[in-house]
């Protein structure tokens, strides 16, 4: 899937809202990858609120320094987006030809988008066709014009070419595919807790079934330790990463009120996973085999054995190298195992240097 562009060799550029993450890799034969280039910093804070890039020329002065860092001479890059300009939806539609559906896509998807059609890209697959019933079903995915403007702007604004748009969703599902190359039969909850979302994609074998994004992610961790312990921003996300404050408060201090906000995300992944096992028509085999938990947010201490114990279901920490090959004369082990689940929707991206 993508909201535009074909595939070539390429950096998967992943604009989140609280750091740039670039990954750069190789195919090296039978569906195999080798990394070739890992970039990742942060961005100033309040540069992108709520999903809109408030500064661009921050934004892509960060990623030319990545690619500058790097030494990353590939020029072509695919990106993603998340939130609320983007909406996913599996739709019902009455079974016709390609043609016809392509000459019809924008009314069918009119009925199901809550933005004016004119304002948005759409991108649309068949996921299935029952001329017994006379219908068929369509994955509809639509983003809004000037959110895709501003994904474009900041990496021609950095040199670059900007080849191809995904969601982020749908690039952390490629990386899980490349590095745990799933059963068909096998069901996995894909999270990706970042700075301001927590996008949940539930699937099964390599198919997505489900899609969702939570307006809620590690600002909500830092945003509490910040009010209640008096810290400015920085303060806050040191002690949340583990790091004593100066003036002595420790990590086992904040731990009560992580442990709040770790209920709060808990309790609203929990209420997705529910819609969806109440929604589908799976039946009895609605069921969840285990959790993948990426984003920088899946380190919060406890994080994952909270989750796992609310939804009573085995919960693991994405790994996006899991599957891929590194040069460890090149690259630290360490500081690749440290920033994997980070990476997932870079990975993902960059995996379609085919
Ligand atoms: N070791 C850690 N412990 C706890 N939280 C961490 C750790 N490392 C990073 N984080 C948090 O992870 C978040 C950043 O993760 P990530 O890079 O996945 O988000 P993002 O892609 O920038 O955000 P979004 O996708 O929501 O726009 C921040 O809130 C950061 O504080
Ligand atoms: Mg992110």
């Amino acid at each position: 899937m993508g909201l535009f562009g074909g595939s070539k060799s390429l950096v998967g550029v992943d604009i989140g809202s609280s750091a740039i993450k670039a990954v750069e890799m190789k195919p090296i034969g039978k569906g195999g990858f080798e990394l070739v280039s890992i970039g990742h910093v942060p961005l100033l804070s309040d540069t992108i609120v709520d999903g809109h890039i408030i500064d661009l020329n921050h934004v892509s002065d960060v990623i030319s320094r990545i690619f500058t860092e790097q030494g990353i001479k590939t020029r072509e890059v695919g990106t993603s987006v998340s939130g609320h300009s983007v909406i996913i939806k599996k739709i019902d539609v009455p079974y016709m030809s390609d043609e016809e559906l392509q000459e019809r896509i924008n009314w069918e998807a009119e009925q199901h988008i809550p933005f004016d059609i004119q304002d948005v890209n759409l991108d649309y697959s068949v996921l299935g066709r029952d001329p017994a019933s006379g219908s068929m079903q369509v994955l509809l995915i639509a983003c809004k014009r000037d959110k895709i403007a501003q994904y474009t702007t900041v990496i021609s604004q950095a040199g670059r070419i900007p080849v191809f748009m995904d969601v982020d969703a749908f690039a952390m599902q490629n990386a899980y595919n490349l590095n745990y190359q799933p059963m068909p039969t096998t069901t996995v909850a894909l999270l990706d807790v970042g700075a301001s979302v927590t996008s949940v994609n539930i699937v099964r074998g390599d198919t997505s079934l489900f899609t969702r994004d939570i307006s809620a992610g590690g600002n909500q961790y830092t945003d509490l330790l910040q009010k209640e312990l008096n810290l400015t921003f920085e303060q806050a996300e040191a002690l949340k990463r583990g790091v004593p404050t100066e003036n002595g408060l420790q990590p086992d201090d904040a731990q009560p009120l992580i442990d709040s906000v770790t209920d709060i995300l808990a309790m609203e992944v929990q209420k997705t996973l529910d819609f969806w096992r109440a929604t589908s028509q799976m039946g009895d085999s609605a069921q969840i085999d285990r959790v993948l938990v990426a984003g920088g947010s899946s380190k919060v201490r406890s994080l994952t054995s909270s989750f796992s114990e609310r939804f009573g279901i085995p919960v693991e920490k994405f790994d996006a190298f899991r599957n891929i090959r590194f040069n460890s004369k090149k690259f630290d082990e360490e500081y690749i195992r440290e920033l994997s689940p980070n990476m997932a929707v870079a990975v993902g991206l960059a995996s379609r240097t085919m």
